[in-house]
């Protein structure tokens, strides 16, 4: 028997929406799980093209995502709102009593990320988190190669993501983020950095130990005519806490002529050998007059013949969603429920690494002409200081072994 599609609210309607989710819910293969019957933002014109563009009635439209739950029979929602504003719409959607999805990272900071995994495991409600660089094909193959043994042990790695700068020039039209100061914000290591860790700590189940990040801010404070008052590029030295580590550079200031929006590529290194992942290349490079060199990443997203979008950012989500209709219908034992709210499912350790990085330079010094050198940032310390008594939900007597423990991959 088919299942009933999901009713689906949206919270935040800004650029992931435009550039990932319409395609998910309209366009994709998946798209008969769902039925998005309201939508709600504070910004009028983000909320406006979405509920134009796919006839959300003028009465499901909400400014206020407090009004839309009150008012609307809804079975799941997805949050898009900015990375530091997750917590407090999620947590409503979990107390009205609907499950959630949101795009990757979890939360900004260790504790709206404990809350809001507190609060599903307390309302009995499932959270997703779309991290769907675990979806893409060269990260699920990493890590079967590293699961069957062959590699030995992990040792040290090296990440870069860097996009091209109209991501993060309000100067450039059509503006990339709804919110003007995005990017003021938020840092390439909250949306770039997030991306890289949690594909690594995916790949080999780490927990970070010790932080310490670096920053410069020379380009995009001399953008012209509107200055930007942002970093151009983060690098991230994590330890972890089996002694291994890695260094992860991410930077959203690259020229619009690179070949692809973002251009990334990682390599690890095992005691028996190494892995490279180049993720700008998707092997379909396309060269027209006046567009330049193009990479588009087709593994990502694939726009098919006929109409529909392909690809692991739409299956990751797709996947998300599907567990909750099975959950709803009550396909999923508790003991999965629970495992879907572990920390390495939800990101946990993302979060709490992209934190202590943020930390590590809040506190560093002024090195250079527009370059931070952060601190060192103890990640335990941290979370005692932010979660107090709770902080041993995370630091029980296993994380010191914590390092290359497999957790079934589903
Ligand atoms: N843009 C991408 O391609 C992309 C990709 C992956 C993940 N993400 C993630 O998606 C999330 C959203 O990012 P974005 O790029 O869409 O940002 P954005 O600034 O373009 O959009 C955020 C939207 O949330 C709205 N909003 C803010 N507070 C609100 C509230 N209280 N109620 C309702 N709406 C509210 C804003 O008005 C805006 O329209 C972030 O967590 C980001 O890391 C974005």
């Amino acid at each position: 028997m088919m299942s009933k599609p999901l009713r689906i609210g949206l919270i935040g309607t800004g650029s992931v929406v435009r550039e990932i989710y319409q395609y998910l819910f309209f366009h994709s293969h998946w798209a008969s799980l769902f039925d998005v019957v309201a939508a709600a933002d504070i910004n009028e014109p983000a909320l406006s093209w979405f509920c134009d563009e796919y006839g959300i009635p003028r009465e499901a439209r909400f400014t206020d995502y407090r009004e839309m739950l009150a008012n609307v029979r809804l079975d799941a929602v997805q949050v898009n709102t900015p990375d530091t504003l997750h917590a407090q719409p999620v947590i409503a959607a979990l107390e009205a009593g609907c499950d959630v999805m949101v795009p990757k990272p979890l939360a900004s900071g260790v504790r709206d990320a404990h809350a809001m995994v507190e609060t599903a495991a307390r309302t009995g409600r499932l959270l997703g988190v779309d991290f769907h660089k675990r979806d893409d094909p060269r990260t699920l193959a990493a890590a079967h190669r590293v699961r069957s043994g062959g590699l030995g042990d992990y040792q040290t790695s090296v990440w870069f993501m860097l996009d091209k700068l109209l991501v993060s020039d309000p100067n450039h039209e059509p503006r990339f983020f709804a919110s003007p100061d995005f990017v003021e914000r938020n840092s390439p290591l909250t949306f770039l950095g997030s991306h890289m860790l949690d594909t690594l700590l995916w790949i080999v189940r780490l927990e970070p130990a010790k932080v310490r990040a670096r920053c410069w801010s020379q380009k995009l404070p001399d953008l012209k005519p509107v200055a930007v008052n942002g970093q151009d590029m983060v690098s991230l030295d994590i330890v972890f806490t089996n002694g291994t580590t890695a260094n992860i550079v991410t930077g959203w200031h690259l020229p619009n002529a690179a070949w692809a929006t973002s251009v990334g590529e990682s390599r690890l290194i095992f005691t028996n050998g190494m892995l490279d992942i180049d993720g700008a290349r998707s092997g379909l490079r396309d060269l027209s007059h006046g567009e330049g060199l193009c990479e588009s990443n087709v593994l990502f997203m694939n726009f098919e013949p006929d109409g529909r979008v392909s690809g692991f950012g739409m299956s990751k989500p797709g996947r998300i969603f599907e567990a909750i209709q099975s959950f709803q219908n009550g396909g999923m034992t508790e003991d999965e429920r629970q495992r879907l709210l572990s920390p390495h499912e939800t990101g946990f350790w993302v979060t709490a690494a992209v934190e202590a990085g943020l930390q590590s330079l809040a506190r560093g010094k002024q090195e250079g002409d527009g370059i931070i050198g952060g601190a060192d940032v103890d990640v335990a310390d941290l979370l005692r200081r932010e979660l107090g008594k709770e902080a041993d939900t995370y630091l029980g007597a296993g994380r010191s072994q914590a390092g290359n423990e497999w957790h079934e991959i589903k």
